[in-house]
């Protein structure tokens, strides 16, 4: 190898980073002081400050992947499409990759012009890349550290281990670790990319005249609902709920005979009742995810509907009287109540709420307050 290359001046790099998005398009928008993250303001972010962030890097350190499932696997293929768009450097595969299939990945990623870095004979171990005379080299073997470049491990081991690794200028993890500020070892600088992508890092080194990190900087940007979004993300994301769509089409059809009566029989003696429930939230929750296109969704409509995959609703076109949060969500099913009204229903404790109300969901969830707002 030859000596480090005399660069000639003093300089700045930005290395944008992500990592352990976990399948994550985009937040659910549940509750404002969750709805952090989502590839179109990501990529809306960089659009808008190029200028600011250049010359920079985008490299993801993997763990990217969504489940080995049908939706997850368009989830997965959705945000590589992305990730072309957006332009990444560089895309390590970690673990979550390594259980896909390498006919699904493999594909996938040639088609969109993925520059993958992975401990993998199917894909390259390293990327290199120059960036005004830089040379810099991203790898994803510990032991492969090059001579005179500026060398950036990503990978998914974590943070401890990481520490432990020699001849590195930058470590990024995907370990689903969170590392508020980075750590400093005597070689390496040591950052992981925020899980679900709430925030993206931005690490600046300062470079010396022959290109030897001498200081850095860090720092998280939010990607909160105050952040433009990408136009061409955002068709991409419209595709992916359409194809979600499809997919739910050709699941079979729910029984006719369902356990759940729906709240249009519960009114024929309770009347007050569904007269005051209808003055709550949970009685418009389904046009909630209509009005963002997501109400073909089963991992939304699970939680914005009665009964669903467990023989309630199905879909708006085949059980409509069973959308929205209705009385047997809570009180549970109906169908044996009509044939004995003294056998109790199911007691309404703290836990039925939770089941929907958890913590990234609804965050200001509070048993005795939510329940003065659903009183009927
Ligand atoms: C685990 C259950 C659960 C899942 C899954 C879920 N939601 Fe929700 N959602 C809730 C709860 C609970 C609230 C009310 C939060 C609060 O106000 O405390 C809510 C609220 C919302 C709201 C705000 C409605 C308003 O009042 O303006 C939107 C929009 C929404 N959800 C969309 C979605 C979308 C889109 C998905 C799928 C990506 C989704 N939800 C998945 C439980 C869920
Ligand atoms: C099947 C899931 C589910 C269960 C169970 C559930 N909720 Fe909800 N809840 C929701 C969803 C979804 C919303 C959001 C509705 C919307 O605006 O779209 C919501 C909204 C609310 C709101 C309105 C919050 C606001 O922003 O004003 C209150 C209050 C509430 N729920 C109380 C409760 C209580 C109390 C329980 C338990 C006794 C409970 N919920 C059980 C899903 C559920
Ligand atoms: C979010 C949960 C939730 C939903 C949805 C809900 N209820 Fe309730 N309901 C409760 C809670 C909590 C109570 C009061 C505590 C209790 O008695 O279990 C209650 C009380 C009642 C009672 C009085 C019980 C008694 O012993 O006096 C009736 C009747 C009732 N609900 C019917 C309905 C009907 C009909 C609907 C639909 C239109 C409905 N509820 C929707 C949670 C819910
Ligand atoms: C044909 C009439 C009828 C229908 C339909 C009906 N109920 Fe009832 N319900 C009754 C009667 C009668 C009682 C017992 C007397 C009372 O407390 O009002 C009762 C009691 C209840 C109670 C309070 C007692 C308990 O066991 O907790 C709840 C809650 C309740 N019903 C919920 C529902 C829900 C939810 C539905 C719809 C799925 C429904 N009911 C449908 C007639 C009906």
């Amino acid at each position: 190898m030859a000596a480090p290359a005399a660069y000639g001046k003093e300089q700045v790099l930005n290395i944008i980073y992500t990592g352990s998005l976990q399948g994550e398009l985009e937040p659910c928008g549940c509750s404002p002081k969750t709805d952090f993250g989502g590839l179109a303001r990501l990529s809306g972010y960089i659009k808008e400050n190029k200028k600011g962030l250049s010359p920079y890097l985008l490299v993801d350190a993997g763990n990217f992947s969504s489940e080995d499932t049908p939706q997850g696997r368009l989830k997965t293929e959705t945000l590589l499409k992305a990730y072309g768009i957006i332009g990444y450097d560089a895309v390590a595969f970690g673990k979550r990759e390594a259980v896909l299939p390498a006919d699904f990945l493999l594909p996938v990623s040639h088609k969109y012009k993925i520059k993958v870095v992975a401990d993998s004979p199917n894909y390259s171990r390293a990327v290199l890349k120059n960036i005004n005379k830089l040379n810099i080299h991203l790898g994803t073997n510990p032991e492969g550290p090059e001579k005179g470049k500026i060398n950036i491990l990503l990978s998914d081991i974590n943070v401890s281990d990481a520490k432990t690794i020699k001849g590195w200028d930058v470590i990024i993890l995907s370990s689903e670790e969170i590392l508020e500020e980075p750590v400093k070892t005597n070689s390496a600088i040591i950052v992981a990319g925020y899980p679900k992508g709430k925030k993206f890092g931005i690490l600046t080194l300062h470079l010396d005249r022959t290109g030897k990190v001498t200081d850095f900087r860090h720092k998280w940007q939010p990607l909160g609902a105050d952040i433009k979004e990408d136009k061409a993300i955002r068709q991409i994301l419209n595709d992916y709920d359409s194809q979600v769509a499809g997919l739910l089409k050709k699941t079979e059809k729910p029984l006719t005979e369902s356990a759940y009566l729906g709240t249009a029989k519960c009114a024929e003696c309770h009347q007050p009742f569904v007269e005051s429930w209808e003055k709550t939230k949970h009685a418009k929750a389904f046009s909630s995810l209509e009005h963002v296109g997501k109400s073909f969704d089963p991992e939304c409509v699970i939680c914005h509907t009665v009964g669903f995959a467990e023989g309630g609703f199905f879909s708006m076109e085949a059980t409509p009287g069973l959308a929205n949060v209705q009385c047997e969500v809570c009180h549970g099913t109906g169908r044996k109540h009509l044939s004995d009204f003294e056998k109790p229903l199911k007691p309404v404790t703290v836990y039925v709420c939770l089941k929907c109300h958890t913590n990234d969901r609804s965050p200001d969830f509070n048993y005795p307050s939510y329940l003065e707002k659903i009183k009927h």
